[in-house]
């Protein structure tokens, strides 16, 4: 994205497993229109590249590795946010895990991994940074997914989980509205040159065929979801909350997706 419509300068944005894929994308756009950004994942590496490809945009960033599934280090690390930036005026909740397995090929553990880190990571990032969330003025942002109301073979952790996000996102508009907080879900669809995709499309043949079947005939980019956090974020999107918004291309009215030959593509790999 070279040039945005809007302006956050000097606003602070929280991005939780914000340092790659779409939430850094999310990240990027608003450091481009002048945002100060503080982030967390679990990775220090990453945390601190992210970080500095931020501030080359010209603005200040500020990281800490955080696991969402620990709330006290939620907690630490939010607190430590607002010290630096004051008030968030944007929180962005998009720490994810996925893979492809059916419900017999998955462990108790793996059901509850991908639980644990989409939906009580949710509940953990909003939870422990509302003391420091603006009021009135902050948007919160969940990034959720299709399978959240899709019912998808060899996606039953993440359609639990993500669908457990949206209702999250429709309370807490309702529970925090009369703080003059917003709260909102972006659902994306594919979005190219993420891990997510690389995921669930691990095959040229696969991922040709994903985007073959989104009506706009192309997979999404992160710009696309960095504009519709900016808009939801800005003035124009001051009387939007509880909404569940796809940026898809359309693909949500397809249907389920059959993930069968990814699946076994993805078996091949990874066992
Ligand atoms: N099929 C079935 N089970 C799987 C699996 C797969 N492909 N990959 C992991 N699991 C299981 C593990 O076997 C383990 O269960 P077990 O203890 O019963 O053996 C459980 O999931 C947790 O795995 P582990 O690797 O210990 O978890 P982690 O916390 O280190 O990593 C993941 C979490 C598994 C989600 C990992 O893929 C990850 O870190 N993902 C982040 C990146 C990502 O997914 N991006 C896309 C976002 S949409
Ligand atoms: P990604 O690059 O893997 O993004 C996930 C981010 O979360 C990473 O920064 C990761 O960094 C962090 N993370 C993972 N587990 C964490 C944990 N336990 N605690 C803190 N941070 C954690 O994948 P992506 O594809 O861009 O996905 C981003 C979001 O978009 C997810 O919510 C996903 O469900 C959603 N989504 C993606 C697509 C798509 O096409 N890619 C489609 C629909 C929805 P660390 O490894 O350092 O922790």
């Amino acid at each position: 994205m070279t040039t945005t419509p809007f302006d956050f300068t000097g606003r602070h944005v929280f991005v939780a497993g914000g340092s790659s894929g779409i939430n850094f994308g999310i990240a990027q756009g608003f450091a481009r229109a002048g945002a100060r950004i503080s982030l967390i994942s679990r990775s220090q590496d990453k945390v601190d590249a992210a970080v500095e490809q931020l501030k080359a945009l010209g603005t200040d960033a500020f990281g800490l590795a955080a696991d969402v599934r620990q709330p006290d280090a939620v907690k630490t690390a939010v607190e430590a946010a607002a010290e630096r930036f004051g008030p968030i005026d944007v929180l962005v909740s998009g720490a994810a895990g996925n893979f492809l397995a059916s419900v017999l090929d998955m462990s108790p553990n793996a059901f509850k991994t991908v639980v644990d880190i989409d939906l009580m990571g949710s509940f953990h990032v909003a939870r422990m940074a509302h003391p420091h969330l603006r009021q009135p003025g902050a948007c919160v942002i969940q990034i959720s997914a299709s399978q959240a109301f899709t019912p998808t073979p060899f996606q039953a952790h993440v359609c639990a989980a993500k669908a457990g996000v949206d209702m999250l996102t429709q309370v807490l508009a309702m529970e925090w509205g009369p703080q003059g907080i917003r709260v909102n879900s972006i659902v994306p669809g594919p979005i190219a040159d993420t891990e997510g995709l690389k995921r669930l499309a691990p095959t040229e043949e696969t991922l040709n065929a994903m985007a073959q079947r989104v009506p706009l005939k192309r997979l999404g980019r992160t710009e696309d979801i960095a504009r519709m956090a900016m808009l939801l974020a800005s003035d124009w999107g001051s009387y939007i909350t509880g909404a569940i918004i796809p940026v898809d291309g359309g693909l949500g009215l397809t249907g389920p997706r059959d993930f069968t030959a990814a699946a076994a593509a993805s078996r091949r790999e990874t066992r």
